[in-house]
């Protein structure tokens, strides 16, 4: 399998959930969960990378290691502009690491702090910093909340299906808020929480929070739209609406970044899925990372929606391979037959689905593999099929189709898809629908060509770009 050209993978070894991500002096941080000696789950510490631009990578050494049998899980990172922590002063703010240290017997929240733009971290001689007795507690996701002047820290209970909240003045001492859930999808533990204010598209005065949280070995990630006063979070919806963040397996772990200018907020996701995390058929690295994501909300007659929209960044790989507007698919299939595709390509269409009862794009083609992303009319859904996608005997679990309900006007969708070597991220309708999954086809399988049932379909625009990483 090759190595990815534009999403983040580790030079080598295991890599599991996004960490820490934080913007500083032109800089985002990008720290993730890393064992530093293997290529399977264990030894947790935080691997560590930055980018000007988040798109090219620069791997920097391991920032915290597993230390006297305590791991270091997932986690955050905030600028402590005020020194609010007192480990830097007003005008050298600290950087602060706020992260789960696990044990046999205990998960207790930590800090740890750097006066170098992150490249050397102290851990606190006072950790841990907020210990419950609880042996499921973790994931802290901290922020500086301005209307009440402190900081709040966002925690998974796993086990009770809950998300803690606590607040604190100077990152040290935290005193307990409140509790949200069990709400939305309990079909596995819950894990990584985040809370953030998207920019909602079109307005600018209401201001909505979205609470995500994943949902382990099940529904993946999830997310609830309400407000967050300070002290708790209220759900918009009755509590068991589930809306869900991606439809696809492989979409985990997502964290947003702390201190973007101009109020982006923008989030990344650990592409695999617990079931076969450890499996996976790469080398010398496993487990990558999704390509960054701008977050938004969108009004529908049914309520906000969450939008995700690859970053703008992402244009500066583009290689052009090929453009049409309103053309019919038997010659765009032929041009495309002549075409030499590239195992990392973005691909951008429009259609318009007239009398047609399927759609479809098969992409990463050869003799007897495909991956299908499609449309099908009669019961509105856009599916991904990577059931002869190539490798997948590593899992029972991997091999299946991906559905999402996609109702759409005049029978108007655009796709954007992105093909990296072992990933198809398809964003649907303008990033109202996600579906993200790995897949695993034969080295030099690349074709793409265009299929339809009952009904003549043009397509109003296709373009096709190769995607030139440095990987
Ligand atoms: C999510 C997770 C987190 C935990 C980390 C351990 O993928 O299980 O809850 O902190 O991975 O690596």
């Amino acid at each position: 399998m090759m190595r990815p050209e534009y999403h983040f993978t580790p030079p080598q070894n295991f890599l599991n959930d996004p960490n820490g991500l934080v913007f500083y002096d032109d800089e985002y941080h990008q720290f993730y969960q890393h064992n530093p000696i293997g290529d399977v789950w264990g030894h947790m510490s935080w691997g560590h990378a930055v980018s000007r631009d988040l798109v090219h990578w620069e791997h920097l050494p391991v920032a915290l290691y597993e230390e006297d049998g305590m791991m270091i899980f997932s986690g955050s990172a905030v600028v402590d502009w005020h020194n609010t922590s007192g480990f830097g002063n007003d005008n050298h703010p600290p950087l602060i690491a706020i992260y789960t240290g696990h044990s046999e017997t205990e998960q207790t929240q930590n800090i740890a702090y750097t006066l170098d733009r992150g490249r050397t971290w102290i851990k606190y001689e006072g950790n841990p910093v907020l210990s419950i007795g609880a042996r499921e507690f973790r994931d802290p996701k901290v922020f500086w909340h301005e209307p009440t002047q402190r900081w709040i820290m966002v925690t998974a209970l796993p086990d009770q299906y809950q998300v803690r909240f606590d607040s604190s003045s100077d990152l040290k001492h935290w005193t307990h808020l409140s509790d949200f859930g069990p709400a939305g999808a309990i079909d596995g533990l819950w894990e990584c929480p985040d809370l953030f204010q998207p920019q909602i598209e079109n307005q600018t005065e209401q201001i909505k929070w979205v609470l995500k949280v994943d949902v382990l070995k099940g529904t993946g990630a999830q997310y609830f739209i309400g407000n967050f006063d300070g002290t708790r979070f209220i759900n918009d919806a009755t509590d068991d609406q589930i809306l869900r963040v991606d439809y696809g397996n492989d979409f985990y772990a997502a964290q947003s970044w702390s201190d973007v200018p101009n109020e982006r907020r923008i989030w990344i996701g650990w592409l695999n899925n617990w079931h076969y995390a450890n499996l996976i058929p790469t080398s010398p690295w496993r487990g990558l990372l999704s390509i960054p994501r701008e977050l938004h909300l969108r009004g529908y007659p049914e309520g906000l929606r969450l939008i995700q929209k690859p970053i703008e960044e992402l244009k500066e790989l583009r290689q052009s391979l090929y453009h049409v507007t309103d053309t019919d698919i038997a010659t765009v299939n032929s041009q495309l037959a002549k075409l030499k595709m590239d195992i990392s390509a973005e691909i951008q269409v429009e259609f318009t689905l007239g009398r047609a009862r399927k759609f479809e794009i098969n992409i990463c083609t050869g003799d007897a593999e495909e991956t299908v992303i499609g449309y099908d009319a009669q019961v509105q859904e856009i599916f991904l099929d990577r059931r002869h996608s190539g490798e997948s005997a590593f899992s029972d679990k991997f091999a299946g189709v991906h559905r999402a309900l996609l109702v759409s006007a005049e029978g108007k969708i655009n796709l954007h898809i992105f093909v990296d070597s072992c990933s198809v991220e398809v964003f649907a309708n303008d990033g109202l629908i996600v579906i993200s999954d790995l897949i695993f086809p034969t080295l030099g399988n690349a074709g793409l060509r265009f299929y339809v049932l009952g009904g003549r379909v043009r397509l109003r625009t296709l373009k096709i770009w190769r995607l030139a990483g440095e990987a």
